[in-house]
């Protein structure tokens, strides 16, 4: 099962990719699971104009999108969150495709420097997963004040989180392997 994870801040100090890079590392040993990490700040996509499937001069990184869209079982969205709701930048990139969620599972992971780790933006991505068809997994990962959760060489130290996320992972795979039976 292709697992694509999508890193959603596209700021150079952004502190969310850290937990998509920590999904990355636990789903990568895992037998039967092949992770892949989609970056909004590694592959930009211009400001959209068109989706992807009515442009008429798709850009290479539209294309890497694309293919690996298509490849996808799953998506686990990692979105920090900004203003109360996920980025600008996961929203511009998530909105030049549609056809390419349906009917396949989608999971959320909400990060944040506040309190309450992102509960706005993971609610906000509901509808979205839910708008283009997706088959969304109901409970989502909240991460509270991320910028303790890690020390100075990005190794995530916090145990209650790490469980918290390895719950959250086994719990999306379980629901994945049944939706696509
Ligand atoms: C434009 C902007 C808006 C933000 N709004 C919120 C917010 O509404 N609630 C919150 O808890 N944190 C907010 N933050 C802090 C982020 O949650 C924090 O930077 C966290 O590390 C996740 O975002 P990042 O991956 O871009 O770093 C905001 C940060 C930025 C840059």
């Amino acid at each position: 099962m292709k697992i694509i994870i999508i890193s959603g801040s596209a700021r150079p100090n952004r502190q969310s990719h850290k937990i998509a890079l920590e999904v990355l590392k636990r789903l990568e040993p895992l037998e039967n699971i092949q992770p892949a990490l989609l970056d909004v700040r590694e592959k930009p996509l211009p400001l959209l104009e068109s989706i992807y499937r009515n442009h008429p001069n798709p850009t290479e990184n539209m294309h890497h999108w694309k293919k690996e869209f298509d490849q996808a079982d799953a998506f686990i969205i990692v979105s920090p969150e900004h203003n109360g709701s996920y980025s600008g930048a996961l929203k511009n990139t998530l909105d030049h495709f549609f056809e390419e969620y349906n009917n396949k599972p989608m999971g959320i992971i909400a990060v944040s420097a506040g309190a309450l780790g992102g509960t706005n933006a993971a609610m906000a991505l509901q509808h979205f997963c839910l708008k283009v068809g997706g088959l969304l997994m109901p409970a989502f990962l909240i991460t509270p004040k991320v910028q303790s959760l890690f020390d100075a060489d990005g190794i995530l130290i916090d145990e209650s989180y790490s469980k918290r996320l390895d719950k959250f992972l086994h719990q999306f795979i379980e629901f994945s392997q049944r939706m696509n039976k």
